[in-house]
């Protein structure tokens, strides 16, 4: 079941830490789907079932999404690279499509920013699938575990580019246009 709170920026300075507020200002699930964020919740099964249930669900879902990948982001598997690999996912960006992930081990959190800009913290753990939409702000981080193993869903007909935050012509791109068209009343 995933969750999401008010970030509070004060409150620890690794990006991996919770970030509270205290008491936590929780927010609906309803206000992160409203930005266009989609949740599937598909439990782990031990025959491994999980796996073509989240796949189906990208089928269904989501046409022209057909390229996977499994990834692993823990020191053991990155080795120097962890830390980079974390901090190239912790730079506010958006896409030119969906970022669609299923978590099948351990827990991170993703960063949205939601109507008025402000940074809003939701949790990814084991059998939760996400789907950030093209176009939204967005960043990731592993929580203090240090561990994520997920697959991810590339887009075969629409091209991967990824705009940062620091980009000032980010803004004006198509995808962040479309996305502004189609929520600019989330939140
Ligand atoms: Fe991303």
């Amino acid at each position: 079941m995933v969750s999401a709170w008010e970030f509070n920026e004060s409150d620890g300075i690794h990006p991996t830490a919770t970030h509270q507020y205290s008491p936590n200002k929780e927010v609906p699930i309803s206000v992160i789907e409203a930005l266009g964020v989609e949740f599937k919740s598909i439990p782990l099964a031990e025959d491994g079932s999980h796996a073509d249930a989240a796949e189906q669900w990208v089928k269904q879902n989501r046409a022209g999404y057909e390229k996977k990948t499994k990834e692993v982001t823990s020191r053991a598997a990155l080795g120097e690279k962890f830390e980079s690999k974390l901090k190239n996912g912790y730079g506010e960006h958006f896409h030119s499509a969906d970022e669609i992930r299923f978590n099948t081990a351990g827990a991170g959190y993703f960063d949205v920013r939601d109507a008025s800009d402000k940074w809003i913290r939701v949790t990814w753990g084991p059998g939760e699938l996400i789907s950030v939409p093209e176009g939204l702000w967005h960043r990731f981080t592993v929580d203090t575990g240090e561990f994520a193993e997920e697959f991810r869903w590339w887009p075969t007909e629409k091209a991967w580019k990824r705009f940062d935050r620091t980009d000032p012509s980010a803004e004006s791109a198509p995808s962040r246009q479309e996305y502004l068209q189609k929520y600019s009343k989330a939140g």
